[in-house]
């Protein structure tokens, strides 16, 4: 009762009685201005610090050539033979941009070069000298000072501070990938998926998941037979940098269980998506993993430990975090050196997120279940002028899906969704996150407002061919999907990824003020 009193208040303002209330309005008028202008300044305030370090980053031609918008025009080759005969029978003719995915996920596509480029036009930092030095070619083949391809899938990457260097870290993949049947599984099945038309007529994901663990029913995963793609876990590779670009080959740092098969890295097993952070308290390198068998039930994270970035690694014990099922997941470490796991659960349905303990050893009790029905993975999670960000993908398996981008003022939440943080290329390029996955986004503080987009480009019949694609994303200007209103004041900033065929970082980048 107390509460709706308080809630009439107000209602006194639709003054019938003319002149006799004209004090309230006047009173009410005056407070209502106050709260007005104060808001103002609170969202002037934030807005001119960071119109003023745009002003102060546009003097920077390179920076601002990374946000201009690139366009991509992908020319469909003409139909040869019998490519697909489910496409053919297809009826009626499909669109043009599944075909541009068909012509992703076809291996012996005339498009093949587009997505997945050849050796001769590798990333080589130890050769490429002169005009192409520095330069990302997202989807390239990226070489190592070794001249090996760089072998670091689902990574993420720790800038060291006593030793001023980066150190990405990923799954080792270079081995052969299985496939549960021998003719080509992934196609087959993707293909099944894709020409459903149950499938098609559903709007939360096109593609049956090869893993398939997620055969919810708003998840359309029908004729889940099991075409699992994946090769032996050999274990998680570490590249160190001083640049971002030159990335020598640190070997492998947590390798796996060669013959005990009740071990978690058991060759056998599944090691996905490792992240390290640095523990101050204990002065150890701490990395946690997601753990799973080879049919994805276990559902787990690991962790392991070093004194040194360079490991070797100790594997200490898998668990399931606050006793759910956990798959893609990342840490992300606060500046006040709390460090929080954020995992995919509930058959990948929602998100969770709780804090670690002083060591970044263990989870707490404290969780909360964030983006709920929302069916999200690949999370990578940033932070920029005290507001949290987060990219994620849907769930399609090795298929790549549309990125979302997430924000919040506090970390555990209320998170919300802001939408597609994907710009140029063409529309089926934003719509699969340029034919990736997030993995990581990496902050660069000299640039405030600017990071690096990690994403992997997965090649699911040859994943250790996977490939990176690296792009610019900012933190920059309004939300167009701004949720949340503060008296008409979006409370977000944009998160735009750009799409580059090329790009590079400015020079003297790393150089901080
Ligand atoms: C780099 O220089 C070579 C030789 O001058 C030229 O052919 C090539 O197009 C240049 N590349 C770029 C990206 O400017
Ligand atoms: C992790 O913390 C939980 C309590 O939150 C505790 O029950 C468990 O034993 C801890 N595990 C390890 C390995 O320390």
């Amino acid at each position: 009762m107390r509460m709706r009193n308080k809630y009439r208040k107000p209602t006194n303002l639709h003054c019938h009685a003319g002149t006799r209330c004209s004090f309230s309005v006047v009173v009410w008028s005056l407070v209502g201005c106050l709260v007005m202008l104060h808001l103002y300044s609170l969202v002037q305030h934030k807005h001119g610090r960071g119109g003023e370090i745009q002003v102060h980053m546009s003097h920077h031609p390179l920076l601002r050539e990374l946000e201009e918008v690139e366009e991509e025009n992908i020319q469909i080759p003409p139909p040869k033979g019998k490519r697909s005969p489910r496409a053919a029978k297809r009826r009626p003719r499909p669109k043009r941009t599944a075909t541009i995915m068909d012509e992703f996920l076809d291996e012996s596509s005339q498009l093949r070069h587009v997505f997945f480029p050849d050796w001769k036009t590798a990333i080589d930092p130890v050769k490429d000298s002169g005009n192409e030095s520095f330069y990302y070619f997202p989807g390239r083949i990226w070489l190592d000072t070794d001249g090996n391809p760089i072998q670091a899938h689902g990574g993420g990457i720790l800038y060291d501070e006593r030793s001023m260097t980066y150190y990405w870290y990923g799954e080792y993949k270079d081995g052969l990938t299985y496939h549960a049947h021998k003719k080509g599984a992934a196609r087959v099945s993707i293909r099944t998926r894709i020409d459903d038309p149950d499938c098609l007529s559903r709007s939360d994901g096109f593609w049956l998941q090869p893993e398939c663990y997620t055969c919810t029913a708003s998840v359309c995963c029908t004729n889940c037979s099991p075409a699992k793609h994946e090769v032996d876990i050999i274990g998680v590779g570490c590249y160190s940098s001083k640049d971002l670009w030159t990335w020598k080959n640190e070997g492998i740092v947590l390798a796996a269980e060669e013959t005990d098969k009740t071990h978690d890295l058991h060759k056998s097993n599944v090691l996905e998506r490792p992240k390290v952070i640095y523990n101050e308290k204990t002065g150890k390198y701490v990395m946690w993993m997601h753990i799973d068998d080879a049919n994805y039930t276990k559902a787990s994270v690991g962790v392991a430990v070093s004194d040194s970035p360079t490991g070797p690694f100790n594997y200490l014990y898998r668990k399931r975090p606050h006793g759910f099922d956990s798959r893609d997941m990342t840490i992300f470490k606060d500046d006040d050196g709390v460090a929080y796991l954020i995992y995919s659960t509930e058959d990948n349905s929602e998100l969770h997120i709780g804090p670690l303990d002083q060591d970044y050893l263990n989870v707490t009790r404290v969780m909360r279940r964030i983006l709920v029905g929302q069916h999200r993975e690949a999370p990578a999670l940033f932070k920029y002028q005290g507001t949290y960000y987060m990219i994620t993908s849907g769930c399609s398996g090795w298929a790549p899906n549309q990125a979302l981008a997430h924000a919040a003022e506090s970390i555990l939440g209320l998170w919300e969704t802001m939408g597609n943080p994907c710009i140029g290329g063409n529309k089926i390029f934003r719509h699969t996150t340029f034919f990736s996955q997030s993995t990581f986004v990496l902050p660069l503080p000299s640039l405030p407002g600017s990071f690096i987009f990690m994403a992997d480009r997965w090649n699911p019949v040859d994943l250790r061919d996977s490939r990176y694609v690296w792009l610019p994303l900012t933190v920059r200007g309004a939300a167009d999907r701004p949720l949340d209103y503060n008296f008409g004041f979006p409370l977000w900033s944009r998160v735009s990824i750009y799409w580059h065929k090329k790009w590079r970082l400015p020079y003297r980048w790393s150089v901080k003020k």
